[in-house]
């Protein structure tokens, strides 16, 4: 029987116990797919320092099964972060923060040498752009910024929970912006970081991903 998209998952989460090593403070991203690296990282935990997180639920996820959580200021570099993707094309260039992790997700990223993604093989895209941008924004500028975006033919809504603006763990709010073709991803990040209020965009352009594990029906498929 061909693999639930929960057992690709589980296969990538594990696969990429490949590149931690002993001794180090492992990077952790957020997400579904993240889950299964941690509870994978969990076997190796006597093995290696600790993790440096990018969000309070893997925060969470990590010390409660005895994991030793480092904050990002406390650590200089770290020689590889494992995360997710919304999106992923054939360049390493991503969307994220569907789970509204963007901002520390791209803060630890900065942090890696190695950026490894992990994702079920529905994430691989031509192009970037069909999944709904999600960007931080500091709330008192969200209408302004939501207009920037409709000036070119996208539609921006705040995301919602339980009928309230969503509020990050950095205490901001999360526009989903839909209807945008990202053909340049490097140049549409940097453009978007100078908006006044923008507090992260959800390309992972100069953050991309060195290698992808992406969960195929034939196995684990390394993009590098
Ligand atoms: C979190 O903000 C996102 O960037 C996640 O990395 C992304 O949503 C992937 O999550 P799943 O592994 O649950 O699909």
């Amino acid at each position: 029987a061909a693999l639930s998209q929960d057992e690709l998952k589980t296969l990538v989460g594990q696969a990429a116990l490949q590149y931690v090593q002993a001794g180090e403070i492992v990077g952790v991203g957020t997400g579904s797919t993240v889950n299964k690296f941690i509870d994978a990282l969990a076997t190796m935990k006597d093995q290696i320092r600790g993790a440096v997180s990018s969000s309070v639920a893997s925060t969470e996820r990590l010390k409660a099964l005895g994991i030793a959580v480092f904050d990002a200021n406390e650590v200089e570099s770290l020689a590889v972060y494992i995360d997710g993707a919304d999106e992923i094309d054939g360049n390493g260039y991503m969307v994220k923060g569907g789970g509204a992790a963007l901002t520390r997700e791209k803060i630890v990223a900065a942090l890696a040498q190695r950026f490894v993604c992990i994702a079920d093989e529905s994430k691989l895209v031509a192009a970037l752009g069909a999944f709904p941008l999600p960007v931080e924004v500091i709330p008192m500028a969200a209408q302004q910024i939501a207009r920037r975006f409709e000036a070119r033919g996208a539609s921006a809504t705040l995301r919602l929970k339980d009928g309230q603006p969503l509020v990050t763990d950095n205490g901001q709010h999360i526009l989903d912006v839909r209807g945008l073709s990202i053909a340049d991803p490097l140049a549409f990040e940097s453009e978007v970081n100078q908006w006044p209020g923008v507090v992260t965009v959800g390309v992972f352009a100069h953050q991309k991903a060195s290698v992808c594990l992406l969960g195929t029906a034939q196995g684990v498929r390394t993009l590098a």
